[in-house]
């Protein structure tokens, strides 16, 4: 099995990444878990160039070219963003964006389209927002901000992990009920995928 998980932070070891490390806890040895630190690859947002209508892939040549063979060979997508303002910091929106062309759109009608899971097979995403308030209002949008996206390309989200109180950089650490809470979350993905690859492990030694 291979996740991919991603590290939205513009701090590349703040709570977000301790966090993201607890979820390899639930890998097993012959499993591939792997840790994007948004902040180290060089990309922007969506030009809105339409490029990806034509070639189906997207025609930008920057750092974003080497997550495209990730994504694509991940059964599934952990998405983390601490709320930066209410929302997901500025390079989770920029990855997000750059999803784009993995929705397909009918050229006589745009309002006819799939996803690249749709076609390819469906695929399962976590999703988690660190953020330094008590209250889970003060976190705004940053889960739906992953979460809406990561659906529409085809993934089923199982779960959403709302991690408040936390500021400092190595406060994740000490906070046990924190690591627990990502750590349960990161078990119903990998426990949906395993369930996934069992049931066509069994189909196939049917035949
Ligand atoms: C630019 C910026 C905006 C922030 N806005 C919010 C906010 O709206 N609500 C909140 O609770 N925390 C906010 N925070 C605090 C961070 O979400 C918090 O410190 C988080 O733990 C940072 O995660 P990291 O250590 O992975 O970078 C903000 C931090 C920064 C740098």
């Amino acid at each position: 099995m291979k996740i991919l998980a991603i590290n939205g932070s513009g701090r590349s070891n703040g709570n977000t990444k301790r966090l993201l490390k607890e979820c390899e806890y639930i890998m097993k040895d012959t499993d591939e878990f792997e840790v994007i630190d948004l902040s180290t690859y060089d990309f922007s947002g969506c030009i809105g160039c339409e490029g990806c209508a034509k070639t189906y892939q997207c025609v930008i040549r920057d750092d974003m070219q080497k997550l495209y063979p990730k994504i694509e060979e991940a059964d599934g997508l952990v998405l983390a963003s601490p709320t930066y303002f209410y929302n997901i910091s500025s390079k989770m929106k920029a990855f997000i964006e750059r999803l784009y062309p993995y929705e397909i759109f009918h050229k006589e009608d745009r309002h006819v389209w799939l996803s690249y899971t749709e076609v390819f097979g469906l695929k399962y995403g976590l999703v988690i927002g660190v953020c330094e308030q008590l209250k889970e209002e003060d976190m705004g949008f940053t889960i739906e901000a992953m979460s809406m996206p990561l659906q529409s390309l085809g993934y089923r989200v199982v779960d959403e992990v709302k991690v408040l109180n936390l500021f400092t950089r190595h406060e994740a650490e000490k906070d046990d009920e924190s690591l627990e809470k990502v750590r349960d979350g990161m078990r119903k993905l990998y426990q949906t995928i395993e369930l996934k690859q069992e049931l066509l492990s069994a189909k196939r030694s049917a035949k």
